[in-house]
C-alpha cells in the first residue's frame, strides 16, 4: 500500500487531492493550548510523548492525509552550540549569533541522535499511532533559513547581516552554509529512519533574495541537501519557499519532488511554470480561514478547479496557520477537500 499523499508526491493517479495544513499542530486548536499551558514551547517539543501527543491532534480532530511532526527548525541548531529560547511575544532567540569567522569555525557537527533524540522518539511514537493510511512529515529548516536566525540571532526583516555577509565574505558562507547542509541531510535521514515517509525544507525567507543571489548563494546547497538526502531515503522531498514566485524556475532546479506555492500566484499560472512535470502544494492564503465558510470553500474550489485534476497536487496554505483561526472552518476544509472531485475538462 503506497499511501494517498506519497502517490500524489509521485504525481501518481489518485482518487482525490489530498490534503494538510502547516501549520496544522498549534494554538489555534483549544486542545493544543491546554498541553501549551503547562508547558514551554521548547519543553513540548523536547518531551517525546507530549509532542506526539500534539502531533496527533489535528490527525484526530480532522483527519488531515499527513501528519507533520511536533517540532521546529531551529532547536538542531542547539547541536552546533548555539544557544536558543523561546521568549513570549519575541518568537526565537539565539543569544550566541554567527557574527564573525571565528564562530563559524567554532561550531560543532551535527549528530542527529544526540542532538534531536527527542524528535527522533516523537515520530517512532506518532509512526505507530497513526492510521495506516496517514503520511508522516519530517522536516528540516533550509541552510539559508537556517543560517539567517544563526547569523540575524532571531526573526529578520531584511536579513541585512547575513546578506551582508554572504556579500563581503563569500568563503566564510560558503563553510557556514556547508555546514548547514550537512545537518539538514543528517537530520532529514534520521527522521526517515524513524518512521518519516516524505520530508519537507522550510526555506521560508529564501524569498528575501534577489533571484541571481538565490541562484549562486543558496540554491547548490539545497541541491545538495535534496540529492544526498534522496540517495540515502528514496522518500519524496517537499520544497517550500514564500514570496520566491520571480524565481520559479530556480525552484524547480532543487531538484525537490515537491514544491511549495504561495498564494501570491494563482496555482495553475505557477504550475504552468513548472511544465506541471513536478507536484505541487498549497496554495491558500491561510487568513482566509478567518472568513465566512462560503468564501473559504469558493476560494478551495477554485485551487481545486486549478488543479484540474492534475495527478500532483496536494492542498495546503501557502504559509502556516495563523493563531486565531476557526477550528470549525479547518475541518470543514478538510470535509470539502477530501470530498471533491474535479468535473471539468483537464
Ligand atoms: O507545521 C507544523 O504544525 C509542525 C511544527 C512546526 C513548528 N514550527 C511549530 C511551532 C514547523 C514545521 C515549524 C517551522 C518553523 N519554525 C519555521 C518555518 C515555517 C514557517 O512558518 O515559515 C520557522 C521560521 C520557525 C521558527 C519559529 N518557531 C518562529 C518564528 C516561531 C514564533 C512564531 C510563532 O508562531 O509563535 C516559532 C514557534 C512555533 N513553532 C510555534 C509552533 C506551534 C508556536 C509555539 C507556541 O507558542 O505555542
Amino acid at each position: 500500500m503506497t499511501r494517498l499523499l506519497i502517490r500524489a508526491c509521485r504525481r501518481e493517479p489518485v482518487e482525490r487531492t489530498p490534503i494538510w495544513l502547516m501549520r496544522q499542530a498549534g494554538r489555534y486548536m483549544s486542545v493544543y493550548r491546554a498541553v501549551r499551558e503547562r508547558h514551554g514551547f521548547l519543553q513540548m517539543v523536547k518531551q517525546p510523548d507530549v509532542a506526539a501527543e500534539v502531533t496527533l491532534q489535528p490527525i484526530e480532530a480532522f483527519g488531515m492525509d499527513a501528519a507533520i511532526i511536533f517540532a521546529d527548525i531551529l532547536p538542531p541548531l542547539e547541536g552546533l552550540g548555539l544557544q536558543l529560547t523561546f521568549e513570549k511575544g519575541e518568537g526565537p532567540v539565539i543569544h550566541n549569533p554567527i557574527r564573525v569567522p571565528a564562530d563559524i569555525a567554532a561550531l560543532r557537527p551535527y549528530e542527529p541522535e544526540a542532538v534531536s533524540g527527542y524528535t527522533l522518539e516523537a515520530l517512532r511514537i506518532v509512526r505507530a499511532a497513526l492510521p495506516e493510511t496517514t503520511a508522516l512529515f519530517g522536516f528540516s529548516g533550509a541552510p539559508f533559513t537556517l543560517a539567517s536566525y544563526a547569523i540575524e540571532g532571531g526573526g529578520s526583516r531584511e536579513y541585512r547581516r547575513t546578506k551582508i555577509m554572504m556579500y563581503r565574505d563569500p568563503a566564510s558562507w560558503q563553510t557556514l552554509m556547508t555546514k548547514l547542509t550537512d545537518l539538514v541531510v543528517a537530520y532529514l535521514i534520521a527522521q526517515v529512519q524513524a518512521g518519516a515517509d516524505v520530508v519537507q525544507i522550510f526555506d521560508s525567507w529564501a524569498g528575501a533574495l534577489s533571484p541571481g543571489d538565490f541562484a549562486e548563494y543558496v540554491l547548490p546547497y539545497v541541491q545538495r541537501a535534496v540529492a544526498e538526502t534522496r540517495a540515502a531515503t528514496g522518500v519524496p522531498i517537499v520544497y517550500f519557499g514564500t514570496d520566491m514566485n520571480g524565481m520559479l524556475p530556480l525552484l524547480r532546479a532543487t531538484g525537490a519532488d515537491v514544491l511549495g506555492l504561495d498564494w501570491r500566484i494563482r496555482l495553475a499560472d505557477g504550475w504552468a511554470q513548472y511544465g506541471y512535470d513536478v507536484a505541487v502544494q498549497g496554495n491558500l492564503d491561510p487568513t482566509t480561514l478567518h472568513a465566512p465558510w462560503p468564501e473559504i470553500e469558493r476560494r478551495a474550489k477554485a485551487i481545486l478547479d486549478q488543479a484540474a485534476g492534475r495527478p500532483g497536487h496536494i492542498f495546503n496554505v501557502g504559509h502556516g496557520i495563523i493563531t486565531e483561526t476557526p477550528e470549525e472552518h479547518v475541518a470543514r476544509l478538510v470535509e470539502f477537500v477530501q470530498n471533491y472531485r474535479y468535473a471539468g475538462e483537464a
